[in-house]
């Protein structure tokens, strides 16, 4: 009885005509198209819905003012999770019921959310094996060859905050979503309490200083995971093709060092970015959470180190202790600093 993932992302567009394109450039399904609309699918049936600004299906209460996904729909496994989490936000939420069946709402921080009792189409990765040094994964097999991603499902989704925790508080007192990490300055790691993925909403400090950033409840990104680093690449390279650029905020191929996750991130004329990942952790709730520095979670590696990222790795990580499960903020200066 849980939330299990994200069924549907709602985003507010002002050229629909050019999300179609870069949708499709991505790798979705192009289920349906109108001037003011567009319906895409994952490979599991989760959707993507574009709406132009001023459609009738956009949540009316919303604190997002620029584009971007201003709602996303979580699945719920049974009729009877549905219930129980309905009947704990009646109280205080004006819940409304589509002709989908989908219950929308809005948090006191002026988030909408919406829920839907929903399973996704099973979806099953056969990523080659490796081989490495002392280990044949393959013998007299070559990798396999793909000319375009499908990106299998939407993994996670990221907002910025401007009082994180006051996020981090509904999403585990109302929602039941587990916290699986923190990173110190940047937010909070949080997955619904019916899935694997290490996180399915990231609760970002809309104060930190990183690109974008404005301090209001804004879209940052959305991920779609796809099979491994081979299919992350063949989707790259489908967009170098089409002559698609990453703008200035291009951290290029990497691996995130917190989730462990390969990501690529692509700047998307739907609002924010649109991110394929692959190799994520999977965690239960047996997971201990950390406290992590910011820039040393940020990643292993990646092509295009940033500024904050240029000194040497800060190798400060931490296990939480059950009262430290919180968001924390940046610390005046890195360890590393101050034990100089
Ligand atoms: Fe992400």
């Amino acid at each position: 009885m849980a939330i299990i993932g994200i069924r549907r992302l709602t985003w507010a567009v002002e050229d629909v005509a050019a999300c179609v394109r870069f949708f499709s450039d991505f790798g979705l399904s192009l289920i349906a198209e109108k001037a003011d609309e567009a319906l895409f699918e994952a490979a599991d049936g989760s959707e993507n819905l574009i709406l132009k600004f001023g459609h009738s299906r956009l949540p009316a209460k919303t604190a997002q003012t620029s584009k971007g996904v201003h709602e996303c729909v979580w699945a719920v496994d049974t009729q009877r999770a549905m219930d129980k989490l309905l009947a704990d936000l009646a109280p205080d939420h004006d819940l409304v019921t589509d002709d989908e069946g989908i219950v929308h709402f809005t948090t006191a921080f002026g988030q909408a959310i919406a829920l839907q009792v929903w399973q996704p189409r099973p979806v099953f990765g056969a990523p080659s094996p490796f081989n490495t040094v002392g280990k044949i994964g393959r013998l007299n097999q070559p990798r396999k060859w793909i000319d375009r991603a499908v990106p299998k499902r939407i993994h996670h989704c990221v907002w910025t905050f401007p009082d994180v925790q006051e996020a981090v508080d509904y999403y585990r007192d109302r929602l039941n979503f587990r916290i699986t990490d923190m990173q110190k300055g940047f937010g909070v790691y949080m997955r619904a309490d019916g899935c694997y993925e290490h996180h399915s909403i990231f609760l970002a400090n809309a104060h930190a200083p990183m690109p974008g950033f404005n301090g209001t409840l804004k879209f940052h990104h959305a991920n779609w995971e796809v099979e491994d680093i081979d299919e992350l690449m063949v989707a790259k390279n489908y967009l170098d093709r089409r002559g698609y650029t990453y703008g200035d905020w291009n951290w290029g191929f990497g691996r995130h060092r917190l989730t462990s996750a390969a990501f690529f991130y692509v700047p998307c004329p739907g609002g924010g970015d649109v991110e394929y990942g692959a190799d994520t952790d999977c965690v239960d709730d047996s997971w201990k959470p950390r406290i992590w520095d910011g820039a040393f979670g940020t990643a292993i590696y990646m092509t295009n180190l940033p500024d904050f990222m240029k000194g040497e790795p800060n190798w400060d990580v931490v296990y939480a202790r059950p009262d430290q499960l919180h968001y924390h903020p940046a610390e005046p200066a890195p360890l590393a600093e101050a034990a100089e």
